[in-house]
């Protein structure tokens, strides 16, 4: 398959995780990838898998919650690819866990910083470029916790409610000029960070599994495949949409 040929996308959170999958899966089907991340060893083990499998891709360590360096970043990915088909807003982190009354604040703004302002950074520097390319496609990371209110989680389920706010707002303001936004919700997913939770807390991890209808937590390609939908063309009328990839979690 080779849909995304001739096409650049570019992929934040690339260093680990569904980010990896997703920029793995963008390079086997012909994109020219751009990959993003503050973990710079991450990001050369991404780059190393993609050239190894015949793929094309650049990495470039970026703090996504920066403007200066999402702007940067989006110069470098016109400068050196020339254009922007789509984007994948992926990167994030969870916070801690406390009532809201215990909830550090400097926590709470780190984590809106990372999840939330994030989305708004990149929006704002990848539409343009979108523009000047003809149109294209953004998927912004969200998560279950967008739907739901998990007691604790109080920074990061607020993060990504406001994901999918930014989204349809996005996807409101350039439906008329062939850019499409929308937005992925994963649940449970086996990648560093729940594996990190997980390896924490055990107890924590085997009734997150347990609570799930498919009685298994997500391998991250089969949430970055949804991603990679969601950015192709085969996508072609969907619009401001929530995509959930949960096993069945919200059912
Ligand atoms: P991960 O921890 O494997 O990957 C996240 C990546 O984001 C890491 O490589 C990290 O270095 C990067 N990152 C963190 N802060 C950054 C910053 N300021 N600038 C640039 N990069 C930064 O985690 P995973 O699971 O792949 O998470 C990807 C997205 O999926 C996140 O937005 C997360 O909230 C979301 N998600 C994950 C779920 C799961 O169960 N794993 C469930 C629902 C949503």
């Amino acid at each position: 398959m080779d849909e995304f040929a001739g096409k650049v996308v570019l992929v934040t959170g690339a260093g680990s995780g569904i980010g990896r999958e997703a920029a793995l899966l963008f390079a086997e089907r012909g994109a020219h990838v751009f990959a993003a991340d503050l973990n710079e060893a991450g990001l050369a083990e991404t780059l190393e898998r993609i050239v190894r499998a015949g793929g094309r891709a650049s990495v470039r360590r970026t703090d996504v919650s920066d403007e200066s360096e999402v702007a940067a970043l989006l110069a470098h990915v016109e400068r050196e690819g020339g254009r922007l088909d789509a984007a994948f807003n992926n990167a994030g982190v969870t916070g801690g866990t406390h009532r809201v009354e215990e909830y550090p604040v400097e926590d709470f703004d780190r984590v809106l910083g990372i999840n939330l302002r994030s989305i708004f950074l990149g929006i704002k520097h990848e539409v343009p470029l979108m523009l000047r390319s003809g149109g294209g496609a953004i998927c912004n990371t969200a998560s279950v916790a967008a739907l739901t209110g998990p007691g604790g989680m109080s920074a990061y389920a607020a993060s990504k409610h406001g994901v999918h706010g930014l989204t349809r707002v996005a996807a409101m303001e350039n439906a008329a000029r062939n850019i499409r936004v929308n937005t992925l919700a994963p649940g449970f997913t086996e990648t560093p960070m729940v594996v990190a939770n997980g390896s924490q807390n055990p107890a924590f991890a085997a009734n997150a599994t347990a609570a799930i209808p498919a009685k298994r937590a997500a391998h991250p390609r089969e949430v970055a495949e949804a991603a990679v939908w969601l950015c192709s063309d085969r996508a072609s009328y969907v619009y401001g949409h929530m995509l959930v990839v949960d096993g069945g979690m919200t059912i």
